[in-house]
């Protein structure tokens, strides 16, 4: 990964950076420490080498995985937040963008209360081959739990006997009804680590099952965060990328620049958006601090909400994910008529022309007073997704410290949580819909 800070110099320039070194070091500390520490309850098992620490779960992964892809047409996955926007992340960042003949579809639901979509989702699944895969830490959380009872019992009328044999939960080792369900029912089971939270929870099984149903080598997934663990070990901000992002942000907010768009120029990238947003805006965003986490996908976006990051309100700063490399290429053809005056393109590739329009959007919004960092990767394949995760979440938890909140807890959702189940629960009789 390459962090390029040339548009925001004039903010955040290198002896700013380097003031923090003493801070990030002490957090750096901290954060390390942890993993082998048996005193500090801190969930920081995403640290380690995710490419070791799964090394004996690879193969039962993938061996669950060729069964799902031998006897079905469909995974349904089942989750909501960081058991949810990891797998969805790879999922679109790696799959293609229309689905092929033969591959496994993977649908994920449990993540809305949509009835309209469960409905729908039910209709289209009856006549076809259905393997399941619950995800919760929890095992309790309301709304892949009621999507669950509603698939199960879908599974069971279907399979009869079989059903157990097309439903896999992936959960905590010891706690939650969702372990207890899998014990009771023989249903197979792969293990959340318990000290990994669900937004670090990406390289675990939470992600790596459907993952490896999508067609993607969780190896090489693996050994690009392996390799982030590697060379973002140091707590040396001149040579720790993650961390001198990190500090940026935090430099940037202190001057008022209170919401960052992260902005990419493939569309694949989405759910990889929605999978940051989540980490940032859950890690941080409490005590009445964080930075707020947004994103935009270009070039659509500079047809619409680009007018205001040009041009409105000044509190924002973009970082843009670019990929040097593309899969595939395409390039422009000649035409006789050259009807639409575009000839002079003849030739550029795709490609070419996303990068410049990548530089000339990070140009104007320099201009227009919108500090913009720049994080390239040279390409979009599993080993450098493996990478990015890795690299984000570790700028995360460093983020999150030099703001003094805990990035771990989330006690703003626990809110939610809590007030849902009691509304359901004390006016579930005389609750009515108007
Ligand atoms: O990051 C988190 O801890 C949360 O976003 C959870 O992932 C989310 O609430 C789902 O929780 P669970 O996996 O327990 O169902």
């Amino acid at each position: 990964i390459v962090l390029r800070t040339q548009h925001i110099e004039e903010y955040a320039n290198d002896n700013a950076i380097r003031s923090y070194q003493q801070q990030v070091s002490e957090i750096h500390q901290h954060l390390h420490a942890s993993i082998s520490s048996d005193t500090e309850n801190i969930p920081t098992g995403w640290l380690q080498d995710p490419l070791e620490a799964n090394q004996d779960l690879i193969a039962e992964i993938e061996c669950i995985s060729r069964e799902i892809c031998r006897k079905s047409d469909i995974l349904i996955v089942i989750g909501v937040g960081g058991s949810y926007l990891g797998a969805k992340a790879i999922h679109d960042a790696l799959g293609s963008y229309f689905t092929k003949k033969d591959d496994v579809e993977v649908i994920f639901i449990g993540n809305q209360l949509s009835s309209d979509y469960l409905n729908q989702l039910m209709d289209y699944i009856q006549d076809k081959e259905v393997y399941v895969n619950v995800i919760s830490k929890s095992g309790t959380t309301l709304e892949p739990a009621i999507n669950f009872r509603i698939i199960r019992e879908f599974i069971e009328k279907k399979y009869g006997f079989y059903a157990q044999q097309h439903i896999i939960v992936t959960t905590d080792q010891e706690n939650g009804l969702l372990k207890k369900a899998s014990e009771l029912n023989n249903y197979r089971h792969l293990t959340i680590p318990e000290n990994i939270g669900g937004r670090f929870s990406v390289l675990t099984p939470v992600g790596l099952l459907p993952a490896v149903v999508c067609g993607v080598n969780i190896r090489d997934l693996l050994a690009g965060a392996s390799s982030a663990a590697t060379e973002l070990s140091s707590p040396n901000l001149d040579v720790n990328p993650a961390y001198q992002y990190a500090v940026i942000r935090n430099i940037l907010l202190n001057q008022g620049h209170q919401v960052e768009i992260l902005s990419v120029f493939e569309p694949k990238l989405k759910y990889f958006q929605e999978w940051w947003k989540q980490l940032f805006g859950e890690s941080e965003g409490k005590n009445h601090t964080g930075i707020f986490p947004t994103s935009t996908i270009y070039t659509t976006d500079l047809h619409s909400i680009g007018q205001y990051v040009q041009d409105g309100r000044r509190f924002l700063f973009e970082t843009i994910l670019s990929i040097a490399e593309p899969e595939q290429d395409i390039t422009v053809p000649f035409l006789a008529d050259d009807f639409d005056a575009l000839n002079y393109l003849t030739d550029k590739s795709l490609h070419e022309i996303n990068t410049i329009a990548k530089d000339a959007t990070m140009k104007a919004h320099a201009n227009g007073a919108i500090p913009v960092i720049e994080l390239n990767i040279e390409k979009l394949d599993a080993y450098h997704l493996g990478y990015l995760f890795y690299f984000f979440m570790k700028a995360c938890a460093m983020s999150a410290y030099l703001l003094n909140v805990n990035p771990f807890d989330q006690p703003g959702v626990e809110e939610y949580k809590k007030n849902i189940s009691s509304l359901l629960n004390s006016t579930s009789k005389e609750y009515k819909l108007s």
